[in-house]
């Protein structure tokens, strides 16, 4: 079964993150055609990258790196569920992924972004970093505004059509998750 991480990419107390990963794996968890775990970078403890030898090297001096990389490597795509901080990603994201390198290549990803303008701009740079891991980044995608899809910019409350904008960008993932197989082999 095509297993695909939904990675929560904001470790700020009080983030809104939490929530919209969980909304969106309540979604993906009625779905029959992949299964998806929640991964929560807070559980990961991943300090600034301290790893002497580039990622791509793969060799892994820490704990903390090899735990992550087992973890990202066991699944076929990624849903990254991203704030947008100053018209980028979270560090706390960025960090993460530039920890790893084989173990993103060959896979597939989908972006949920949140911020003022739908966090876009953020999921614009990781479109770019996807590029450089070798990892298949889908076209749908789900942005959620601070103004209309929160109440006072902290309760979730995404509009009607948002559900159907998951679904869209899960399709994407799970088919190009499970094409993607033969490269991975
Ligand atoms: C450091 C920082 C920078 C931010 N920069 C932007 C920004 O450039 N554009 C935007 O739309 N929202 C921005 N915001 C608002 C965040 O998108 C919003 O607070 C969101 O809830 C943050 O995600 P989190 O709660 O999961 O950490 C910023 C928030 C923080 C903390």
């Amino acid at each position: 079964m095509t297993k695909i991480a939904i990675i929560i990419g904001s470790t700020r107390p009080g983030r809104n993150g939490e929530a919209v990963a969980r909304w969106v794996h309540d979604i993906a968890a009625k779905r029959q055609d992949a299964e998806f775990e929640l991964v929560d970078l807070k559980d990961f403890g991943l300090p600034h990258l301290d790893e002497v030898m580039p990622a791509a090297m793969g060799e892994y001096s820490y704990p903390h790196t090899r735990a992550w990389a087992a973890t990202v490597d066991s699944f076929d795509g990624y849903v990254f569920v991203t704030p947008e901080y100053n018209h980028s990603t979270s560090g706390a994201l960025k960090n993460a992924i530039d920890f790893l390198y084989a173990e993103w290549n060959n896979k597939a990803a989908g972006f949920v972004s949140y911020g003022s303008a739908g966090g876009t701009r953020a999921v614009e740079h990781l479109r770019l970093v996807m590029g450089e891991l070798q990892v298949a980044d889908v076209r749908a995608q789900v942005a959620l505004s601070l103004f209309t899809d929160f109440e006072h910019f902290s309760v979730l409350n995404p509009a009607a059509h948002q559900e159907d904008a998951v679904t869209a960008m899960l399709d994407q993932v799970v088919a190009w998750g499970e094409a993607l197989r033969p490269l991975r082999q």
